[in-house]
């Protein structure tokens, strides 16, 4: 969905925030849990340090920590929101909701809070739905929550997998506000969800509550899913370009899911985005899945990239397979 030119309800963002366990994780220090080296690592993925929350830190103390700093950052109350969508993989309990905990610990009564479950599009998946709730006029003010602690579902044996991923939240507000309906609107321009199951083998986890009763470890054919990455997110961004009449000249940052700064420059070449207007961030939080683009959005707003009126694409693939993109003017 949509650029509808009929529609002058937008869902504008008021504001971000994130959060990251002060335990950090170095290349340095996995050099002596498992066979691999900080060279490998840098070169394959970028990456050179995660964040790992701490026993107490579970996905929504992380979520609320992001949160909060979303509502301080738009200078709302908790009180003023009335919709909390927390995507993540990696909740406290099979239930209730992480996102319930969040509006629990937000101190907040009223309102809708749940989570959703795609994986590492779970953020893009996150603001389609929040973005859908505010367009229908049911809702008014939504906190879009990422936060995972995917440290606590990683096999620390496998290097093929324990090197990439790390701990961390980040959260925006969107606000239903108005626009005339065109692409130079403030605001969620569009939004591109995508997915097919038939690619579970390649990035799962082992485990479940309605399968084998535990938690279970992640599991990836990591080639494989780098190959199928790069071609899906470039299909959906030019499918959100070809849903709004805009296109890569358009666009201020380019702020994809922060998995790997090869799929990611990869992609960005593809797409014929310059290089400068991507956002990167896993160097120093490696793979935090759903969390990973609010934590990307939020070090590119505090340190001055993007601005308010700024055009800026959002992409992601995770598991299932599931992606997607999502177009806002900021
Ligand atoms: O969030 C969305 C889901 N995840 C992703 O987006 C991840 C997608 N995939 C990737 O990022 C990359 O495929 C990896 C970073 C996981 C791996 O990079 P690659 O260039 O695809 O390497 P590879 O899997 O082809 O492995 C190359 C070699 C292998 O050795 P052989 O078979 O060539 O002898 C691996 O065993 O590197 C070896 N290897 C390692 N060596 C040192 C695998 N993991 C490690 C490691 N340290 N941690």
């Amino acid at each position: 969905m949509t650029a509808s030119s009929t529609s002058t309800r937008r869902s504008i963002v008021r504001g971000c925030g994130s959060y990251l366990p002060p335990r950090v994780l170095t290349n340095a220090e996995l050099e002596t849990m498992v066979e691999t080296s900080d060279p490998w690592i840098v070169q394959r993925t970028g990456i050179r340090e995660r964040h790992i929350a701490a026993a107490d830190e579970t996905t929504s103390v992380l979520g609320l920590k992001a949160a909060q700093a979303a509502l301080a950052d738009a200078g709302l109350e908790a009180g003023d929101i009335d919709l909390i969508v927390c995507a993540t993989s990696t909740p406290d309990y099979t239930f209730p909701a992480t996102a319930t905990q969040i509006q629990m610990g937000l101190g907040l009564q009223g309102g809708a809070a749940f989570d959703l479950q795609a994986v590492c599009t779970g953020f893009i998946y996150g603001v389609a739905t929040a973005d859908k709730f505010l367009l229908s006029g049911s809702h008014r003010r939504a906190l879009v929550v990422g936060a995972e602690t995917f440290s606590r579902i990683v096999d620390w044996t496998d290097r093929g997998t324990c090197v990439l991923f790390g701990d961390g939240a980040g959260a925006i507000v969107l606000e239903a506000g108005e626009g005339d309906g065109k692409a130079s609107d403030r605001g969620v321009l569009t939004t591109q969800l995508r997915s097919d199951g038939r690619y579970r083998d390649r990035l799962y986890v082992d485990g479940g509550p309605g399968s084998t009763g535990t938690t279970g470890h992640l599991r990836m054919e990591g080639r494989d899913v780098f190959k199928f990455a790069v071609g899906k997110v470039v299909d959906v961004v030019r499918e959100a370009f070809a849903e709004t009449g805009l296109g890569p000249e358009d666009l201020d940052w380019f702020v994809p899911h922060q998995a790997n700064r090869r799929i990611i420059e990869a992609s960005a070449d593809k797409l014929g985005i310059p290089r400068e207007k991507v956002v990167i961030t896993v160097e120093g939080h490696g793979n935090t899945s759903a969390a990973s683009i609010p934590l990307a959005l939020d070090v590119a707003r505090k340190d001055g990239r993007i601005k308010q009126g700024d055009l800026v694409m959002l992409e992601a693939i995770g598991g299932g397979f599931t992606w997607g993109s999502a177009l806002i003017r900021w």
